[in-house]
């Protein structure tokens, strides 16, 4: 764990707020092969952050980030998690991402009663651990079912293969819930394959589903992986294509996969190419800010969540972690980037889909499903 030197200006443990402040905890993989993940929600949140305090801040006081690396680890996420509780008192802490590294961080601000807010973890245990816990995302069981009515209304599939990373909660239940759907649809699952995060040779599992000939393969993986999955797909001359979730956004799929990643379709949280002004002018900004590249879902939502920690904040009626975690759990329809947001009795965002085509190493958006 390492403290991000960008985010943070004592870059020593033990920072605390002065009265002028209110400290607010990030933790995400700013380093490790999910690097885009960390980065992109915390460039999101900086800018959030940036805009609040530049209109006044909250409650008159200006919001400090202190960001932790967890290197993409559950286990240093968790000790992320301790210390910006424990040591730096923080009123609230934005993260992970990644379900599995939710998991691992959830029940420490249950304890300690400080409010948490994934961004964009789509696994439904992440906010059953208890109601201190919140995410500004649709859950996996919507995700599933929108990817497998893809799969048999649109693409017409009857038979899918499931590649499935058994190393990720988010990854293996997305795949049980793409699978229930798509069996209830009337389809058949041929093969249910899996790997390990950070393998590199998916040759043999893709050799016994190409034997198959299914019409699809559900992949709900990382970027990282997905990437090598989709050039050993066209190496295998497989034409089946390749269906998968959020997980597969990144700006690295299509600098590792380059034209290998065409033809495959996955689900997402926006579009930034959305004609929504209010889009539109996030998009913008968000590239002036940082140099060119389009916001991905995860600078998308780590933007969302912070905008809506601030909002609960100052309709809070003070910053004690209850009255923060009631406030949070009012939010309605908050006009986010990603939609409206309304948070649900299970603390969990009501959202709709986007599916997008990978077409000529880009995304092309193709349609939103309503929850
Ligand atoms: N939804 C994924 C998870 O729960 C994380 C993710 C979101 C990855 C958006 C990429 C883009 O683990």
């Amino acid at each position: 764990m390492a403290l991000s030197a960008s985010s943070c200006s004592g870059g020593k443990s033990g920072v605390a707020a002065n009265s002028n402040e209110i400290l607010v905890g990030h933790v995400g993989s700013l380093t490790g092969n999910e690097a885009t993940f960390g980065i992109s929600t915390e460039n999101g949140v900086k800018l959030a952050f940036e805009e609040i305090n530049a209109s006044g801040g909250v409650k008159g006081k200006k919001l400090r980030l202190l960001s932790l690396d967890d290197q993409g680890k559950p286990e240093e996420a968790a000790t992320a998690m301790t210390k910006l509780v424990a040591q730096n008192h923080v009123a609230a802490v934005l993260g992970e991402v990644a379900s599995s590294r939710s998991i691992a961080m959830a029940p420490i601000a249950q304890r300690y009663q400080v409010p948490m807010i994934s961004p964009t973890s789509t696994n439904p245990r992440v906010t059953q651990t208890g109601d201190y816990i919140f995410r500004v995302c649709f859950i996996d069981p919507f995700q599933g079912r929108v990817m497998a009515k893809f799969a048999l209304d649109t693409l017409k599939a009857k038979k899918v293969a499931i590649l499935r990373d058994v190393k990720n909660d988010y990854s293996v239940g997305l795949a049980n819930f793409f699978t229930e759907t798509f069996k209830a649809g009337g389809g058949t699952i041929v093969l249910d394959e899996s790997y390990s995060a950070g393998d590199s040779d998916f040759k043999s599992q893709l050799t016994s589903i190409r034997a198959q000939n299914p019409d699809a393969i559900f992949a709900p993986g990382y970027y990282g992986d997905i990437a090598l999955i989709m050039k050993q797909r066209v190496e295998l001359g497989i034409k089946a294509p390749l269906l998968g979730g959020d997980g597969w956004d990144s700006p690295k799929l299509a600098e590792i996969a380059g034209s290998a990643m065409d033809g495959n379709y996955f689900s997402n949280h926006y579009s930034p190419d959305s004609t929504d002004p209010a889009v539109a002018k996030f998009v913008a900004d968000y590239k002036k800010t940082y140099g060119g590249a389009a916001p991905d879902s995860m600078a998308a939502l780590g933007y969302d969540a912070a905008k809506i920690l601030a909002d609960a904040m100052n309709r809070a009626k003070s910053l004690s972690g209850s009255d923060l975690r009631d406030a949070i759990a009012a939010t309605k329809d908050y006009p986010a980037v990603t939609g409206k947001i309304t948070l649900d009795k299970d603390r969990n965002a009501i959202k709709s889909a986007v599916v997008l085509e990978t077409a000529d190493s880009k995304y092309k958006y193709l349609t939103t499903v309503a929850p």
